[in-house]
């Protein structure tokens, strides 16, 4: 009986925890694809499609190949961002520091 009661506490407090993940993924999820609209506009507007397509390599590697390169990698977003800023392996791009965030987040979320 004692048992019996012990599993059930458990399984209900693991239902909850796993309804609350799933409550944060989606508010997560939503968040990001709601960034990635507003950066794929901006993109556009800041001449980024001239060179970049998400998912075709014209010039310049597609968004979805590099997302993938950067995958997984602490500090990518603030080194591209770094990197578009001041042209250092890139050619500059004059954007605030808020559009730069909204263009690499939009980048990296390609896939
Ligand atoms: C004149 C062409 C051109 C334009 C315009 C351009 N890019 Fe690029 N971009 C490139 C090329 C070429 C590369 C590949 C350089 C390399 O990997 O060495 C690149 C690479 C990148 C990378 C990966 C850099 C790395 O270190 O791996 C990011 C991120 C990026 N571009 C974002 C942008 C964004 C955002 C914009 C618009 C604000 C933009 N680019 C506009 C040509 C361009």
């Amino acid at each position: 009986m004692r048992e019996a009661a012990g599993v059930s506490i458990r399984s209900r407090f693991a239902r909850r925890s796993f309804v609350s993940a799933v409550v944060a993924a989606a508010v997560i999820l939503q968040t990001t694809e709601i960034r990635a609209q507003d950066g794929g506009q901006l993109a556009q507007a800041k001449g980024c499609m001239a060179c970049h397509a998400v998912d075709q390599t014209k010039s310049a590697p597609s968004f979805k190949d590099i997302a993938a390169k950067y995958k997984g990698q602490d500090g990518a977003a603030e080194k591209l961002a770094a990197e578009l800023k001041n042209g250092t392996g890139h050619l500059q791009i004059a954007a605030t520091d808020a559009e730069l965030q909204q263009l690499i987040a939009f980048v990296l979320a390609a896939r």
